[in-house]
């Protein structure tokens, strides 16, 4: 069969790899992909979020299944234009994409059904919002309702950094139309953790966990980034803590979608705030997670494509999923200078003697051909993944890998995984 790949990222790459693995598939597309894809698909020169022109591209060469990493095209409607054509695709529809493209939607949708988060009010009018403010006091959490490329939630620790995340948001729109709303949250304390499942609008079948590293420096300091590592198993998704997070949070919130007429088919992903085995819902995304997906994918044994067909279809209750027992680290390479601005262009090397570490596999994300070569061509540059017996022999392996690489300016966290160490070794 012939499968194409929607998006650019590092997600995206993980997601052909482990396609490319599959003996039902004889090619695939990526558009617009990126250098590491580019060596085991062929790349489009169309952006992810061209709906019309890719949907014209896979209805020309009839392709038999699409994937859509990131949620621009989601929220765009890429999956219904597709379905409306009679092409099979994977992922949420424009309504389902909501849970992610509208945070007012969902903090509304999560009082109705019941489901854990944190309290919340959204307002359109300053002066409300201002009052309210004032009224809680700090710590507050302002967000803008839209998607704003993970820039549109303020950390406020004090009322007048609220205030001023506030008037950011609401009335310089810092972030366009996605702040035409503002919700105002309490500030929740924790460990973050990333559940991830596919659903099918009725079944829910768990990845297994993970957890993100989404500040740009060690220790979880500085500014908020896509996310600089990812690792799974997540120890603080005890089995106490993953059974609420199906029952009281996954379960509901994909019947409350139902029952809302947003139907929800593709990955859900809960980011969660567990304290004292409590976990609470910070957001949802409508996709994998970027770098969650690099060493999630890596944990799944067989075949990825009769989940994603089952999935589509309706049949997940019958499908099974096969699990790498051990467990998987991914460490982000950043250009320097991200989240702020960056340089491009920076030549990479030691990708080959990277790629020769055992059980370690260097997923790109910001990366592009010059005259040959690989250079930086964003902000995360690459994801370098391993496997190992527990998470400290996947954290050396992954490290391992990551010191053959280098290029002018590139950055890492040296600590991914340290959370999970210092929990095992609590328990
Ligand atoms: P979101 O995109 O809503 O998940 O927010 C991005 C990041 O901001 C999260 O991963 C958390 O680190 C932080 N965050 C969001 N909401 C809250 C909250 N209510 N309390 C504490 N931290 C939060
Ligand atoms: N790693 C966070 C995200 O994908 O949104």
């Amino acid at each position: 069969m012939k499968v194409l790949v929607v998006g650019s990222g590092g997600r995206e790459h993980a997601l052909v790899w482990k396609i490319a693995q599959s003996p039902r598939v004889g090619k695939i597309y990526c558009a617009p992909g990126n250098a590491g894809i580019a060596q085991m698909a062929e790349c489009l020169s169309i952006s992810a979020e061209d709906v019309k022109g890719l949907t014209a591209w896979a209805e020309k060469e009839k392709i038999d299944l699409t994937v859509v990493g990131p949620e621009a095209p989601l929220t765009l409607g890429m999956v219904d234009v597709f379905r409306a054509r009679g092409l099979r695709v994977f992922g949420p529809s424009q309504k389902g994409a909501e849970i992610e493209g509208s945070k007012a939607f969902t903090k509304e949708l999560m009082k109705k059904y019941g489901i854990p988060t944190g309290e919340s009010e959204t307002f359109t009018d300053p002066a409300a919002a201002i009052k309210y403010i004032k009224g809680k006091g700090a710590p507050l959490v302002v967000k803008a309702d839209g998607l704003a490329a993970g820039k549109g939630v303020i950390i406020c620790r004090t009322v007048e950094e609220a205030l001023s995340a506030l008037d950011l948001i609401l009335v310089q729109k810092a972030f366009g139309a996605a702040g035409a709303k503002v919700v105002v949250e309490e500030f929740l304390e924790g460990e973050e953790a990333s559940f991830l499942a596919f659903t099918d609008g009725e079944t829910v079948l768990p990845l297994p966990t993970s957890q993100d590293h989404k500040a740009i420096y060690d220790n979880d300091q500085g500014p908020n980034t896509g996310g600089m590592g990812a690792y799974s198993p997540a120890p603080v998704v005890t089995e106490k803590v993953h059974r609420e997070a199906m029952e009281k949070i996954m379960i509901p919130t994909v019947r409350g979608m139902a029952r809302e007429g947003k139907k929800y088919q593709g990955v859900l992903y809960a980011g969660l705030m567990i304290k004292d085995e409590k976990p609470k819902v910070l957001e949802f995304n409508a996709r994998f997670g970027d770098p969650e997906a690099q060493p999630l994918l890596m944990r799944m044994k067989g075949d990825l494509i009769p989940v994603l067909e089952a999935t589509i279809d309706g049949k997940l209750s019958h499908h099974k999923m096969e699990l790498e027992d051990r467990s998987s680290v991914c460490v982000v390479l950043a250009s320097g200078g991200y989240p702020g601005p960056y340089e491009k262009g920076k030549v990479i090397s030691g990708l080959q003697e990277a790629a020769r570490v055992r059980d370690a596999f260097v997923f790109h994300a910001g990366t592009a051909l010059k005259e040959g070569k690989v250079v930086t061509n964003g902000g995360r540059v690459l994801g370098v993944t391993a496997l190992g017996n527990g998470i400290q022999e996947a954290i050396e392996r992954a490290y391992e890998a990551v010191a053959k690489i280098s290029w002018e300016g590139a950055y890492y966290r040296k600590d991914i995984g340290h959370k999970a160490l210092a929990r095992n070794g609590r328990d």
